[in-house]
Parts: structure tokens; sequence; C-alpha cells
């Protein structure tokens, strides 16, 4: 009745995610495991890889069905040439009443002191940082390439300078690997105007080596924060968000918006499927409607085989309707060796 796209669990798409390579130049121990996205890793040829021209085409018909929100992921979005280009090409679309669409885009931070203003010229309005811990000791061993805190830390400086707010930083939190830098997170982000969010390390891609006992669960995570600051649970800013929010309480136990909030993804513990609005294209152009998929939809083969919008667009239409998706709140209930009989895609490929 209210006209929007919905699956067959009412869910109405809202978000797209656009992984726009599959490369990175980090290597996450969480994520892309140097075992094996090594020397020997295939990463997709330039052939396979959508060009700007294609993803914008893409994203407007995605548009036309209702999406609001773009997010650019990777792998590593900054790596691919030019991304501002593609940014400008996505800032001119505009949703059927007029108004500008939310364009965000999730990064390490290692590119962003470079890229960060002609990004913001380009039309980003806001960047999500991932950045799991202040000790480089502890950083390093997680991305595992020797990547310095403080170049991360200039990232989000220049970020913000350039106007790229309000700016999110996301720590994945490991049970006894950066636990005990949650505390000198939250500290360091308090009153800067940066909400800090904690993830939940998840079972995604087949490759990362995820057991249930390194994760800590989310509710940890705020009794911890609790302990030294308090903390008053805030409403959701939108339907189907990912973070639970709390806000930094003031004296009186009132939210201050000035010490600013945290937020916890707690996909393992508490998952959000029920709300879940997000579809994922791939580099390649294929459409997963879930992080934890195993197959994904070629839309690529229609782009490049001469389909029409329209034939596009109900192609599209046809994929949402018929989505079941609920991965992570099945995951308790699967069988042992659900993940053998068809390996999950790699997060890497299809951008979180
Ligand atoms: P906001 O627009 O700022 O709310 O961003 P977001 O939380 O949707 O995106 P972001 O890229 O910051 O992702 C944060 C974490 O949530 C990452 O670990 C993602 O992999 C995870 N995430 C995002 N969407 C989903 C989802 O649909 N399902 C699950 N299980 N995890 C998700
Ligand atoms: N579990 C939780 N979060 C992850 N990310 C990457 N891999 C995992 C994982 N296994 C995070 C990144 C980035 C976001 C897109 O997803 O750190 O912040
Ligand atoms: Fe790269 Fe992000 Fe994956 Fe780390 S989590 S390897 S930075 S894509
Ligand atoms: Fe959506 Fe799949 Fe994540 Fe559930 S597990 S919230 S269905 S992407």
């Amino acid at each position: 009745a209210d006209g929007l796209l919905r699956d067959t669990r009412g869910r109405a798409l809202h978000d797209l995610r656009i992984s726009v390579t599959d490369r990175c130049n980090f290597r996450c121990t969480y994520c892309m495991p140097k075992e094996v996205f090594g020397a020997s890793h295939q990463f997709l040829p330039h052939a396979e890889v959508l060009s700007f021209e294609e993803i914008t085409r893409l994203a407007r018909l995605f548009v036309d069905v209702g999406v609001r929100k773009l997010r650019l992921t990777g792998g590593e979005p900054l790596v691919r040439k030019n991304v501002e280009g593609l940014i400008e090409q996505l800032a001119a679309l505009r949703a059927p009443d007029g108004e500008p669409l939310d364009i965000t885009l999730t990064t390490n931070g290692s590119l962003l002191e470079r890229k960060a203003r002609a990004l913001a010229q380009a039309g980003l309005k806001r960047v999500t940082v991932s950045l799991d811990s202040l000790d480089d000791t502890v950083f390093q061993a997680m991305n595992d390439v020797g990547f310095p805190v403080r170049k991360v830390l200039a990232g989000i400086d220049a970020a913000q300078a350039a106007g790229l707010g309000p700016i999110k930083v996301n720590m994945v939190v490991k049970r006894g690997t950066n636990e005990h830098e949650i505390l000198p997170m939250a500290r360091h982000f308090r009153g800067r105007g940066i909400t800090l969010r904690f993830i939940e390390f998840m079972d995604v891609g087949a490759t990362n080596g995820w057991r249930m006992n390194e994760v800590l669960p989310g509710a940890d995570i705020i009794r911890l924060l609790q302990a030294e600051f308090p903390l008053v649970p805030l409403q959701a800013s939108a339907p189907g968000e990912t973070a639970e929010r709390w806000g930094y309480a003031d004296a009186d136990g009132r939210h201050d918006p000035a010490l600013g909030e945290v937020g916890v993804i707690c996909s393992v513990t508490h998952p959000f499927c029920g709300a879940c609005n997000r579809a994922r294209l791939s580099t390649d152009g294929r459409l997963f409607l879930c992080l934890f998929a195993t197959q994904g939809h070629d839309l690529r083969t229609l782009l490049r085989g001469g389909a029409d919008d329209a034939q596009i667009g109900e192609a599209v239409k046809g994929i949402w309707q018929g989505r079941t998706d609920r991965y992570s709140e099945l995951r308790a209930s699967l069988p042992p060796d659900t993940e053998k009989a068809a390996p999950r895609v790699e997060m890497s490929y299809i951008g979180g």
C-alpha cells in the first residue's frame, strides 16, 4: 500500500552497499587473512569489474525501486582509481521526490588523509572509518601489514576537516585480541563528534577461522563501558539500523550530545535480520541479498547483454520480492556442515 518494494518477510529495500573493488591494502585477520589472500590469490580481472557508468546506471535503477542510501565498500574502496569520479556521478542521482541520496563510504582510513578533500568535493557526505585499536602492536597484528595507527587518525582528522561528518569509527572486537582496547578507544573518541561502534566478530566468508569463543557479546561491551561512563539507551535513528545506540550521559543521567554516543553491532548475539533492508552489489555486478549468501544474482550479464532499464528494473524487483534471507537469525540452528556444502562468499568481495 505504501508502494515500497518488499521481500517475502515484508522487508523494504532501502540501502544498497556497492563494492567497488575486491582489493585491499590491509590483510585484517578477520577479513582477508594473508594465508588465503597472498601473492597467488586471483583478484578480479579488469574486464569483470563494473565501470563507473555501469555502477551508476544500476544505482539509478535501484533508486527507482526504493533505495535511498548508497554505501561504497570494498575491499578498500579508496584503492579504486578515481573513486571520487564515481562519487560525483552517484551524487548527481536524485530520489523520485527530488531529494539527494545518502551517500557514504566505509574505509580503512589509510588513504583518507590524501583523499578526504577530493571525496567531499565530489559530493560524499560522510565516512565510516575502521580502526581496531589505538595501540600499534595490537593494530598492526590485526591489519597484518604493519600499518600504523597514527596514519588512520590523521585520515580521520582530514575527514573531519573536510566536513565529512558525522564520522563513525568501526572497531571489530575479538576476545583475547583487542578487548582491552575498548576503553582506550572510548576515552579517545568520546566528546570528539565521532561515534564509535563496536562490532561483534562475525563468521562472514569461509576463511577467517571464526570461533564463537572469540566473540565478545555487545552486552558485555556495554557493561564494560558503563563501569567508567554512564550510558543511556538511544532510539534507533533509522529502521533496520545495524547498531544499537547508547548516549554518554551527563551528571543528571541525561544524554549529553556534546559527549556523543557509542554503538554495538551484535550480529551474532542479537541478530537484526527482521528489519534488514540492505542489498549488496559485488565488484563484478552480482546482487547479493545477505552478507552470508553463498550465491548472487548476475546483473552484469543483463547490463552488458543490452537489456533496457525496464528489464533490469524488473529483474531487480523480482529478486528482492523473492528474498528469504535471515542468516544471523538461523545461525544457531544450522547444521554444522552447512558451510562446507556451499562456501559463503568473502566479505571483501561483496563489501560487508
Ligand atoms: P550506518 O549507515 O552508519 O548505520 O552503516 P552500517 O552500520 O550499515 O555499515 P558499516 O559498513 O559501518 O557496517 C558496520 C558493520 O555492520 C560491519 O561489520 C558490517 O559488516 C555489518 N553489517 C552491515 N550490514 C549488515 C547486515 O545486513 N547484516 C549483518 N549481519 N551485518 C551487517
Ligand atoms: N566481523 C565483523 N566485522 C567485520 N568487518 C570485516 N570483517 C568482519 C568480521 N569478520 C568490518 C570491517 C569494517 C566493516 C565494513 O566490517 O572492519 O569496519
Ligand atoms: Fe581490508 Fe577492510 Fe577487510 Fe581489513 S576489513 S582487510 S581493511 S576490506
Ligand atoms: Fe540481513 Fe543477512 Fe545480515 Fe540478516 S544476516 S541482517 S538477512 S544481511
